[in-house]
């Protein structure tokens, strides 16, 4: 079955959309030729999408953690684009550092991005999807809210809160046609993933993502590869089409066997 037009006639927001994962989202939805609001903190991965995708993806600023913002930017691209029928969660940040050297501003702009962020833009976007009756919301968290991660204890929570909040929409709105489900990465090759390695041999950092790493309690990746972002945007363009109708409150691991789903 060709996918070309699955999602021709939708109109989607997604968060975090200049680069990395959102990027990759974008192309994966405008690709299947939904009309999508690109939204991001920066101007430039976004405003390139619109060129790209001229009359199909509309670029424009937006940050999650802002609530009036985002409040504001639906209800502005409800009348000029259309009803949102899609909206995917991808804006995060990762603040790594031990539990005794993490500041209060790193765990605060952690949740204020990965868990605040998710709710504004999911609250805004389920109200008006209520109230007509149908709409599907994907949360981007993160595998480490599924198992503990050495360094990451903010953003692991952070994630953990965001697919248990995603989870409980779902069931307070699935009677009113609405969907919600997350997807949970692994390691994926973007700025991110990047970040967390030194600088310096970025194959040989990859090898050790890939192997694992016995001294921090860490399993390799079973499928032997770190998942390009269009691996990710590939399930998120899944669980919003109709062939995920029957699907809701469901959290997708994308992470090739890494976390061995315990
Ligand atoms: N890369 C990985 O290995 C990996 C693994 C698991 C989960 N994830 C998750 O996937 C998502 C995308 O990750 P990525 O690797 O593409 O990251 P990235 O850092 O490459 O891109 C993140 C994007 O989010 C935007 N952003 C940051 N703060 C924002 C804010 N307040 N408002 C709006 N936009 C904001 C950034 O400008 C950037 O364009 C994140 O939620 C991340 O936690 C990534």
């Amino acid at each position: 079955m060709s996918l070309d037009q699955e999602l021709a006639g939708r109109t989607a927001l997604v968060t975090g959309a200049g680069r990395g994962i959102g990027e990759a989202v974008v192309h994966a939805l405008a690709g299947r030729g939904a009309a999508v609001l690109a939204t991001d903190l920066a101007e430039e991965g976004i405003a390139a999408l619109e060129k790209t995708y001229a009359g199909l993806v509309t670029a424009r600023l937006l940050d999650v953690t802002d609530s009036t913002a985002v409040e504001e930017l639906v209800a502005e691209a409800e009348h000029t684009l259309g009803p949102l029928d899609i909206a995917v969660n991808v804006a995060g940040i990762l603040r790594g550092s031990p539990v005794a050297d993490l500041k209060d501003e790193e765990w605060a702009a952690t949740f204020a991005v990965n868990t605040h962020g998710v709710f504004h833009v999911s609250r805004s976007v389920s109200r008006r999807m209520t109230e007509r009756g149908s709409g599907s919301i994907v949360t981007v968290a993160s595998n480490a809210a599924g198992i503990p991660r050495t360094n990451m204890a903010a953003y692991a929570a952070s994630k953990a809160a965001a697919v248990m909040f995603t989870k409980c929409l779902g069931l307070e709105v699935a009677s009113r046609g609405v969907r919600c489900n997350t997807v949970s990465p692994g390691s994926t090759l973007t700025d991110m993933q990047r970040g967390m390695w030194a600088v310096g041999d970025e194959e040989a950092a990859a090898r050790r993502v890939v192997e694992g790493d016995p001294a921090t309690y860490r399993t390799g990746i079973p499928l032997g590869r770190i998942a390009d972002p269009s691996d990710i945007a590939d399930a998120v363009a899944f669980l919003v089409s109709d062939r995920a109708r029957h699907i809701t409150m469901h959290d997708l691991y994308v992470d090739g066997g890494a976390t061995l789903r315990a």
